[in-house]
């Protein structure tokens, strides 16, 4: 988190779903002197936002009465439809001037269809999908994606710069979800092909951080090769982004492509190979728990 709190400021922001990356967000929102309403189905998950400040309410409905902007940041697009649609939904608590913003990874698809459902209500929508889990939010270091009315956005903006470093407006709905799905299959596939560098290496009987040094030396690097590849060899798989999760947006990914007939043979296999682990136990793990699996196969 930053250094200390800010004056409060007037717009008063709405967290529904404090797991991992709601309650971050959350974190830093407070950190920087916001007003913070949160709901969380599970109230136990609210308690350290409840600790920092942040004012705890029994439902969605709660929250959008007492909110400016309503950030959903729940698990998937049958989740974000509960808490805005449910019987006591964020649309229940509805009054002029509010705006739902979905963080949620769902399938642009359903995103279209809530927006339309939510605007038709007379509330404002915007998709805001972030890159970057819970250990960057917490400094406001988020990379944010936006679609949705571009005066609803710029309304909105401060509040995006606080929570994220870089902001992209992309247009109308369904746009943010549909990049944000083409970033996790890069995620999903850059867990997998570190997962099988390392486990060649090791099995080939060479210390693995050499090669990490020297995938680090060259132009094939990623963030992913110099920061989690390590966490990867020493087997620490403590979660900032579930492999279940993963696994879910590989499923979104999977329907999107169906939808608009693209074919990525990548998407397929590494659907199962995510599935196959989850099934196997692992889905509670960090995405990069993915190389346990990997591993395992070589013991049979
Ligand atoms: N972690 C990351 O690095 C990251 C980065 C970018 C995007 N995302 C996306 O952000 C979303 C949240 O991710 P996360 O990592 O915070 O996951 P998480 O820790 O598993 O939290 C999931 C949240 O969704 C809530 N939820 C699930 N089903 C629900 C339902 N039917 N009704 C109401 N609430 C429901 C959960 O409530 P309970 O606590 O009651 O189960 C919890 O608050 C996901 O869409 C994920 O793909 C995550």
């Amino acid at each position: 988190m930053g250094i200390s709190r800010g004056r409060k400021k007037i717009m008063k922001i709405g967290i529904i779903g404090t797991g991992m990356l709601g309650e971050a967000v959350g974190l830093h929102l407070l950190d920087v002197g916001y007003e913070l309403i949160v709901f969380n189905r599970t109230k136990e998950k609210t308690e350290n936002l409840k600790k920092n400040g942040a004012i705890v309410v029994e439902s969605p409905k709660y929250v959008a009465e007492n909110s400016n902007l309503v950030i959903t940041v729940v698990k998937d697009a049958d989740a974000v439809n509960d808490v805005i649609f449910g019987s006591s939904g964020v649309i229940i608590g509805k009054h002029d001037g509010m705006c739902i913003a979905d963080m949620s990874t769902v399938n642009p698809n359903s995103s279209k269809e809530i927006s339309k459902k939510v605007t038709t209500a007379g509330i404002d929508y915007l998709e805001i999908p972030v890159m970057g889990g819970p250990n960057v939010a917490i400094d406001g270091k988020l990379v944010l994606m936006a679609s949705g009315r571009k005066d609803i956005f710029e309304k909105f903006k401060k509040v995006f710069d606080a929570i994220a470093e870089q902001s992209f407006y992309l247009g109308n709905a369904g746009t943010a979800h549909s990049i944000k799905l083409a970033m996790n299959l890069q995620i999903s596939m850059l867990a997998l092909s570190l997962s099988e560098g390392i486990t060649l290496t090791k099995k080939a009987g060479f210390d693995p951080e050499i090669f990490l040094k020297i995938l680090n030396s060259t132009y094939f690097k990623t963030g992913m090769s110099e920061g989690k590849a390590y966490k990867m060899i020493k087997e620490n798989y403590e979660p900032t982004f579930t492999l279940a999760n993963l696994k879910k947006d590989l499923d979104t990914i999977y329907d999107t492509a169906d939808s608009c007939n693209a074919e990525l043979p990548m998407t397929k296999l590494a659907r199962k190979i995510y599935a196959d682990a989850k099934d196997a136990g692992f889905g509670d793990m960090d995405y990069t728990g993915i190389i346990a699996h990997i591993a395992k196969l070589s013991e049979k």
